[in-house]
């Protein structure tokens, strides 16, 4: 059984990991190279607890509990060394990712399971130098963010690792309230990225085209498919629908939809022009400095909403 963990890389990801496991009563030491930010990512963590407090998916109380249960460390091995369970999210460099698997290998106990949060890299790749034993306890673990809010996780289940050693990581994610997917091949972005990206895709198009104003477009997606999409998913839709009619609308629609092999030239016009979204001031949107703090509050708080409401149907 899964006790102590390791979270590796205190960015964007890591971060979060190590707060949702925390938040769940698990022990984490969390391995940060950079001291700059092994001096911030506390108060960060703290900000995130204060925000689920007020909102009473914790207690004021428990803060401080969670903070203490996370101890930062600047040294790979002594952060490993008597884990049950190592998550690595480091950027997504391979050669980075390579040489990391290859010093937890030789670092951690027989029985540690190693885990990557890869968005893009095959599994095989990332555990190159490891050894054959070792190899038979790696996965893809691949969280969404803000990781200790977002309920899923995606878990590799792609012949290497055999039912008893997945069951095993299976057991940690339900026991941290996520919703477990079994991904039965090595396919970059896995399942759920796969399918944001092909939504993605046909929003950037459909702006491109000018069919309708931003507002409207994001406007018709949170309240036409997202909507039911958070309670009913596409093929318990399709069925709901019927497969005979979702057969006639596919044959009509997908030939004139989108169906391009790389990012869209608007997007990538906007890149070329400075306009990053929110961090930049402007993406398909304008931001004044003054209201970006508010505005990811605003998200976080809508997250935990739906978080709440997911409740009565989960
Ligand atoms: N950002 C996302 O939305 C997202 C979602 C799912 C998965 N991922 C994946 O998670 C991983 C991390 O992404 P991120 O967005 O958190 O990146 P990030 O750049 O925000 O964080 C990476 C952290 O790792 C640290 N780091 C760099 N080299 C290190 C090393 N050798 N040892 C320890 N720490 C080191 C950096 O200082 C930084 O704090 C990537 O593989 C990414 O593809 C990202």
């Amino acid at each position: 059984m899964i006790k102590k963990i390791a979270v590796l890389g205190a960015g964007t990801m890591g971060h979060g990991i190590a707060e949702a496991f925390a938040m769940y009563g698990y022990e984490v030491n969390l391995y940060e190279e950079d001291k700059n930010r092994r001096n911030v990512v506390k108060y960060e963590i703290e900000d995130e607890l204060k925000i689920l407090a007020e909102e009473e998916l914790i207690t004021s109380e428990e803060i401080q509990l969670i903070l203490d249960r996370i101890v930062l460390y600047s040294e790979l091995e002594e952060a490993v060394k008597d884990r049950d369970y190592v998550i690595e999210a480091v950027p997504e460099i391979i050669e980075l990712k390579q040489k990391i698997f290859k010093m937890l290998d030789e670092f951690c106990p027989k029985h540690t399971i190693l885990a990557t949060n890869t968005s893009s890299l095959k599994l095989d790749e990332i555990m190159k130098h490891v050894s054959k034993d070792r190899k038979k306890r790696v996965m893809i673990n691949h969280w969404y963010n803000p990781a200790h809010l977002m309920p899923i996780a995606e878990l590799s289940f792609f012949g290497n690792v055999d039912e008893a050693v997945y069951k095993e990581v299976e057991e940690l994610y339900k026991s941290i309230g996520k919703q477990t997917v079994k991904v039965l091949k090595d396919v970059p972005g896995l399942v759920a990225n796969r399918i944001q990206q092909a939504v993605a895709r046909e929003v950037f198009s459909l702006i491109e085209m000018g069919v309708a104003a931003p507002e409207d477009i994001d406007k018709a997606l949170k309240f036409g498919p997202a909507f039911r999409y958070a309670t009913t998913g596409q093929l318990e839709i399709a069925d709901f629908g019927g497969l005979d009619i979702w057969c006639i609308v596919g044959d009509n629609l997908l030939k004139v939809m989108d169906n391009s092999k790389c990012a869209n030239p608007l997007l990538r016009q906007k890149v070329k022009e400075g306009k990053l979204g929110l961090k930049s001031g402007e993406g398909f949107y304008k931001y004044n400095d003054s209201e970006v703090n508010e505005i990811k509050k605003k998200y976080t708080r809508k997250l935990i909403h739906q978080l709440k409401a997911s409740k009565f149907y989960i």
